[in-house]
């Protein structure tokens, strides 16, 4: 089928292409003018638009069947999330009712539901506007990427010591690769559609913990895993420092904004959140695929792949 792609160039995106023309779809790719694709084969279309800015941006895309949205905030500030995450999805809805798509796919996050955060809101937004749409979608809300927990690779390398939270053992997720992702995500696209539904995804198990990720990253890059503990409310307390710079400057608003993200991430589990027994729940957390962490952490360390880039993701 047709498909029209947004967020393309991501890292998501991009693996969501590949996926595409590999199981024989015709995608159109929206990229913003400038930004190159990794997958520019026959099957591509890419169509340069800036979908926050250009009111003319789906005039080049020819009628689709389908929609798949890996379109996301790269900084998460309030007014960036609200004009991605909400408003260009938005417009790709729109798009998507106009053409009578048989399929939306929204790539979403687990974390949505503990939404304390702006770019969480957003998503949320743009989810209930899906379940209000006559337009048949799938949302996925997915666990951590693999993209995420390489943060401490040249650290570690470097033989420093590994940086965990408290004990290193207070929160745990179930990682899973963008390749895998892709394929989950794509597969939804031959599964009829009738109305909205959701679907929780992660990657094989068992859940692992920042203490268990440590080990492995040590292991891989062959050296002793040493480990620093940092205070879990460090974010809280630098953000106490800024909020007043904030209010005069955005740049600082922003920068309150990346401290509460990270304090977040740095404290809660992105595994299914059981509201009766106020817990996460591996268990109910659901997989998929087969990639490792542990066996990206050695095709990183041997050099059978290079590191994703991580762009905006950096935290250490
Ligand atoms: N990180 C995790 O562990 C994790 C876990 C679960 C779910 N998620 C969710 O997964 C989603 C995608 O993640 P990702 O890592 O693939 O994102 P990403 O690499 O940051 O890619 C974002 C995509 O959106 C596009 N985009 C961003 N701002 C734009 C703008 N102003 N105008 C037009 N296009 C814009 C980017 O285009 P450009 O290339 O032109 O910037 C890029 O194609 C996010 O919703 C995230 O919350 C993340």
């Amino acid at each position: 089928m047709r498909v029209l792609l947004a967020g393309a160039t991501g890292y998501i995106g991009q693996a969501v292409l590949k996926e595409l023309a590999a199981k024989g779809h015709e995608v159109i790719a929206l990229a913003r003018p400038g930004h190159t694709l990794v997958e520019e084969t026959q099957a591509v279309t890419v169509v340069e638009a800036d979908i926050t800015m250009d009111t003319e941006w789906d005039s080049q895309v020819p009628p689709v069947q389908a929609v798949v949205s890996c379109l996301a905030s790269r900084t998460g500030a309030p007014d960036d999330a609200i004009r991605v995450d909400f408003e260009a999805n938005q417009r790709l809805l729109a798009r998507a009712e106009r053409d009578g798509v048989a399929h939306f796919v929204l790539l979403s996050a687990i974390c949505v539901q503990k939404p304390v955060l702006a770019f969480q809101q957003a998503k949320l937004q743009f989810e209930s506007a899906l379940y209000d749409s006559p337009v048949p979608a799938t949302v996925i809300r997915a666990t951590a990427f693999f993209r995420s927990l390489v943060g401490q690779l040249a650290r570690v390398q470097a033989g420093k010591p590994f940086l965990v939270f408290g004990s290193g053992e207070g929160t745990a997720c179930k990682p899973i690769s963008d390749r895998d992702l892709a394929r989950f995500m794509v597969a939804q696209l031959d599964e009829p559609r009738e109305g909205t539904v959701q679907r929780i995804i992660g990657g094989p198990g068992p859940a692992i913990t920042p203490l268990a990720q440590a080990k492995m990253l040590c292991d891989a890059a062959g050296q002793p895993c040493r480990l620093r503990s940092l205070p879990i409310n460090m974010f809280t307390w630098l953000r106490w420092v800024i909020t007043p710079l904030a209010l005069f400057s955005q740049r600082m608003a922003e920068r309150a904004e990346f401290l509460r993200i990270a304090q977040f991430y740095a404290s809660e589990s992105m595994l299914v959140w059981d509201e009766a027994t106020q817990c996460y729940d591996a268990d109910a957390t659901p997989e998929f695929g087969e990639d490792t962490l542990e066996d990206f952490y050695h095709a990183i360390c041997t050099g059978g792949r290079p590191p994703p880039d991580r762009r905006e993701h950096s935290l250490f």
